[in-house]
């Protein structure tokens, strides 16, 4: 296993053989969780923290269920009831969390920077759960799972990523990962939505969904960020679908046998079509959830190989 760090912050700087050893492991964790032999003692007598500052399904819950599938000593701190609300800053927060000696701190924040910021002040490992727009590195490594247990391969691959791309945290890991991996990935969104430095990070800009998606392998939808938006981006949700969202007439320009994807939450309506959703054959955003649980066990062991011994 060639893991390189103490943390887990961001995908970008990783590099194929990190990315791959991962993925090789989470699929070991993926098939042992569906014999059902999930119960493992490797993060016996470890404390895993789940601190989120943002609201989460998902990453939150499957954070948990894998820290407990491998026998760690699980916390998810309430941020909502916590002494955040009195107005105890982040840095005390994690010097609070420091001192109980917890081992892995899984952290959400709404800013940029911050799990990289915590990480240089706490002596856990650190995984960043979601930072901003910056990363969301589990839930491209959870996509990329998806993706190869699909098409067998990342390489060559061409992944249409639409939606809200410029506050999108999943699309940048993605975009990181699946080209340092070698997939062809285009981003198809108005103007608006299309950060400045979609062409410096390698991958090919549509504002039309008809061409971005024709001839793609993987289709993947992203939800408006209208927490994160300043005002004025997007027309009506109504008229954003017509353009934007994903139905089977849009779909069609797909390779017929395309996978759809979406991180959720999803908005059905807005940015896709419950039927594509729910789609029997082309929807994995079920699977998605599930390799949720297997690439964050495989990510809690390779940090916590690197821990010091418990006392
Ligand atoms: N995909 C994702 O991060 O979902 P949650 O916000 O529910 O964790």
């Amino acid at each position: 296993m060639t893991y390189p760090r103490k943390h887990l912050l961001a995908i970008e700087g990783l590099e194929p053989p990190h990315i791959a050893d991962l993925l090789d492991l989470a699929e070991s964790y993926a098939l042992l969780n569906r014999s059902g032999k999930t119960q493992r003692d490797l993060l016996k007598g470890r404390t895993l923290i789940n601190l989120f500052f943002e609201d989460s399904t998902r990453t939150r819950t499957s954070f948990e269920l894998a820290g407990k599938r491998l026998g760690a000593d699980v916390i998810n701190m309430s941020v909502s009831t916590s002494s955040v609300n009195k107005g105890e800053t982040l840095l005390d927060t994690a010097s609070t969390l420091n001192a109980m000696h917890c081992d892995l701190l899984v952290v959400r924040h709404g800013q940029s920077g911050a799990p990289s910021l915590l990480s240089q002040k706490v002596d856990a490992a650190v995984i960043n759960a979601g930072d901003g727009t910056h990363e969301h590195p589990t839930q491209a490594l959870l996509d990329a799972l998806t993706i190869r247990r699909h098409k067998g391969r990342l390489e060559g691959l061409v992944v249409a990523i639409c939606g809200d791309i410029a506050h999108s945290r999943v699309a940048r890991s993605n975009m990181h990962l699946l080209t340092t991996m070698g997939s062809r990935v285009r981003v198809v969104g108005p103007p608006t939505l299309i950060p400045a430095e979609a062409a410096r990070l390698g991958v090919e800009v549509f504002h039309d969904m008809k061409a971005g998606l024709a001839g793609a392998d993987v289709v993947m939808m992203l939800r408006l960020q209208r927490e994160r938006m300043s005002g004025g981006m997007v027309p009506s949700a109504r008229e954003f679908f017509r353009f934007y969202g994903l139905d089977a007439e849009k779909l069609a320009h797909a390779k017929p046998d395309s996978i759809v994807m979406h991180p959720g939450p999803m908005n059905r309506g807005v940015e896709i079509d419950s039927a594509i959703a729910d789609h029997p054959t082309r929807s994995v955003i079920g699977e998605q959830v599930e390799m949720g649980v297997a690439c964050r066990m495989a990510v809690l062991d390779v940090l916590a190989r690197q821990l010091p011994r418990n006392s």
